[in-house]
């Protein structure tokens, strides 16, 4: 099986890639324009491996990928590449637009194209599979939890861009048959993951003993999902889930921002004490909110469960231990990409007025 991987170089791709390679026996072809969020070192294990490849292409290039699928051949087609911090889409929404709904377009003409050209039997193996978000759905107040039938009600330029793609890959299937799935997932965390989202910076901040700015009051919930449950769950619906269905995917895991922190923080303790007796939680700063910050985002993973052989493998507990362990023990990875990229300065106040 040759599948074709767009934003394999980023936190979540990498991990499906470096699954891909180790658990399976697929052929990797990793499309990824190498933009600030690619994730350095993360592809190693895999690099020299004769089942990866890698082509530094754009998707909102058709020509380009139009070569790649000729070049290729590719069997599935599992779709991650996008702009996916809801902070930068705060302060720069029209690169959302363009990455998210006109690459996804692209990619969509250019896979259609190619699908139509195969013989029918690579045609009825042929797959598209979209990785999407919860955040789609909009917010939640203190009940109940996103099924797969929930109205769409995005609220930030980043979900309404992903929702945007979702409506589109649905539409290719109910208009030109394009073989189709789409997941939905909670928020992931784990190991090589952008230090700019929240779990990692306060990793990392708490290492250094910096402040730990939270938003607001640090009671907006999330459902958190360790990375490698999602890299399977993406494997399961490939092998197991229905042409045309959408597939919720979360870790069970509900905990407000504040919890997450403070659990950081014990953690850190634990691992890193301080000779003074100082515990990390007394770095906790509250800052000012995010812009339209959604309150509360919980999954109802009923379908794939049901469907398919996934279930959640990491607790919250042990994939966030192991998580802060890594960033302990990869000091040197994460001030690379400090110094590369980002400064650990507050992102999503907005465009900057001129
Ligand atoms: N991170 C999460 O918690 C989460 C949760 C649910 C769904 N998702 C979705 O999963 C996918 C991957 O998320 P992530 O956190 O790994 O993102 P990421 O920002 O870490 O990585 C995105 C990757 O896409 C590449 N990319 C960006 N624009 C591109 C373009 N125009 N052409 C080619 N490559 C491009 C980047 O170089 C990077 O390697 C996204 O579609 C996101 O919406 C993320």
């Amino acid at each position: 099986m040759k599948i074709l991987v767009t934003g394999g170089s980023g936190f979540i791709g990498s991990a499906l890639v470096r699954f891909l390679i180790s658990e399976t026996n697929a052929s990797v072809v990793n499309v990824d324009a190498l933009t600030y969020a690619a994730v350095p070192g993360a592809l190693d294990i895999v690099e020299n491996d004769s089942r990866y490849k890698f082509e530094k292409v754009n998707i909102c290039d058709g020509i380009s990928l139009g070569a790649i699928f000729a070049k290729h051949s590719p069997d599935i087609v599992i779709h991650l590449a996008a702009e996916s911090h809801v902070d930068r889409s705060i302060d720069n929404p029209a690169a959302f637009v363009e990455t998210n709904v006109m690459g996804t377009c692209t990619l969509l003409e250019v896979a259609l194209s190619y699908w139509r050209s195969l013989s029918s039997n690579s045609r009825d193996k042929f797959k598209f599979h979209h990785v999407s978000t919860d955040e789609v759905y909009g917010s939640l107040d203190s009940y109940g939890a996103f099924t797969e039938d929930t109205s769409y009600n995005p609220n930030s330029p980043y979900s309404a861009s992903k929702a945007s793609s979702d409506h589109f890959v649905r539409a290719w299937n109910t208009t030109y048959g394009l073989p189709i799935t789409i997941s939905n997932c909670s928020n992931n965390y784990g190991i090589y993951q952008f230090p700019e989202k929240l779990i990692p910076l306060m990793i990392i901040n708490g290492i250094l003993w910096k402040p730990l700015p939270i938003y607001g009051k640090g009671e907006n919930i999330r459902d958190w999902l360790y990375v490698d449950d999602h890299a399977r769950a993406i494997w399961s619906i490939i092998n197991q889930g229905t042409i045309g269905e959408t597939y919720n995917v979360g870790g069970g895991a509900e905990m407000s921002n504040l919890t997450v922190v403070n659990m950081i923080c014990d953690i850190l303790d634990d691992l890193l004490p301080d000779p003074k007796n100082r515990s990390r939680r007394e770095l906790i700063t509250f800052v000012k909110d995010r812009p339209g910050h959604d309150f509360r985002y919980a999954i109802d993973s009923t379908k794939i469960c049901g469907q398919t052989e996934w279930f959640p493998q990491e607790s919250f507990q042990t994939g966030l231990r192991k998580t802060v362990s890594w960033f302990i023990e990869n000091e040197k990875w994460w001030q690379l990409v400090q110094e590369g990229t980002y400064d650990g300065g507050r992102l999503g106040l907005g465009p900057k007025l001129k």
